[in-house]
């Protein structure tokens, strides 16, 4: 058996991943999070493990042995140094597939974000590197856009009216697992999208059809966007709303389907899962 380390694994993209590996009958996952007690425990071929990047100790028991890492990155200053002293303790044929994002030459090549791709590139273990857009489940996030859709009908974005294609994370989740149990995918940079781009007001409107309730977008301004997000992630929030107006998030990639042979979700087939349950009437 294969051991895995998934990071992240209660998260948007490292809980299905986790469902994705431990079907495969040759993988153990270790599934990491910092409270194993709210992983759903007893399941075959999944171990939690406690992981935190703010506790070095747990380090090594998370990577030991392991044949793959799904590294979701922190997003903090620091976080090329951790990623790069993390992968220093992992079996030096461990395949690495990080989590980044799409960013089309936004940041420069000193930001922390490609210099964690540096770190996982110079790891000196295969490696590869996904970068998505936008997730679609930020609409069932509750800390994000959740209440505003469910309670009020409302879509607030800072969109400048360009369009997002809308990823699932699911989709991501495919693309990682059939990267860390295929051959082929060393060394590739997939970004990776939903199969269409869609306006603001497009969104709201296939939002609201699987609602069964109208729902209307609200243009944000930045400083309504940001309000109460201080430091780092204010200047991180900043640039990935400053991309969605410059329209650098309704590129559209066939990435999903060319590594996992199915079409990427619609964001119509996720809100009707995810939202006819709601539905009004
Ligand atoms: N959301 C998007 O649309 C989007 C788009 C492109 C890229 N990304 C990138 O994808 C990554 C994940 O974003 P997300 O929105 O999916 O976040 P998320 O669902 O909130 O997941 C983040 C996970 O990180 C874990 N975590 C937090 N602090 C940690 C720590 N100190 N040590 C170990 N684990 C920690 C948490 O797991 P536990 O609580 O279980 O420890 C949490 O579930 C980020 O790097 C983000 O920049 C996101």
């Amino acid at each position: 058996m294969r051991h895995v380390l998934v990071t992240g694994a209660r998260a948007k993209t490292g809980a299905p991943l986790t469902d994705l590996l431990a079907q495969d009958g040759a993988v153990v996952v270790r599934a990491g999070s910092r409270d194993v007690r709210l992983l759903e425990s007893d399941r075959d071929r999944v171990e939690a493990v406690r992981f935190d990047w703010d506790d070095r100790a747990t380090w090594e028991g998370a990577v030991d042995g392991v044949a793959g890492v799904f590294l979701v990155r922190p997003d903090r200053p620091d976080a090329a140094e951790l990623a790069a002293d993390l992968l220093a303790m992992t079996p030096r044929g461990a395949h690495v597939v990080l989590l980044s994002e799409l960013d089309r030459g936004y940041f420069g090549p000193d930001d922390w974000a490609p210099r964690v791709e540096r770190a996982v590139r110079g790891s000196g273990r295969p490696w590869t590197i996904l970068r998505p857009g936008w997730f679609m489940q930020v609409f069932t996030d509750p800390r994000f856009m959740l209440d505003d859709l469910v309670r009020d009908g409302r879509l607030p974005l800072v969109s400048g009216g360009q369009a997002v294609s809308w990823i699932d994370a699911r989709d991501i989740a495919a693309v990682a697992a059939r990267s860390l149990l295929d051959d082929g995918h060393d060394g590739q940079v997939y970004e990776l999208t939903g199969p269409e781009a869609l306006g603001p007001g497009e969104t709201a409107t296939v939002l609201g059809s699987a609602m069964g309730r109208p729902v209307r977008h609200v243009e944000l301004s930045m400083e309504e966007a940001l309000e109460g997000v201080e430091g780092f992630l204010r200047r991180n929030d900043e640039g990935a709303y400053d991309r969605i107006r410059r329209g650098m998030f309704g590129v559209v990639t066939d990435t999903v389907e060319q590594v996992t042979g199915h079409p990427a979700r619609t964001l119509r087939q996720f809100a009707a899962e995810v939202f006819a349950p709601l539905a009004v009437g």
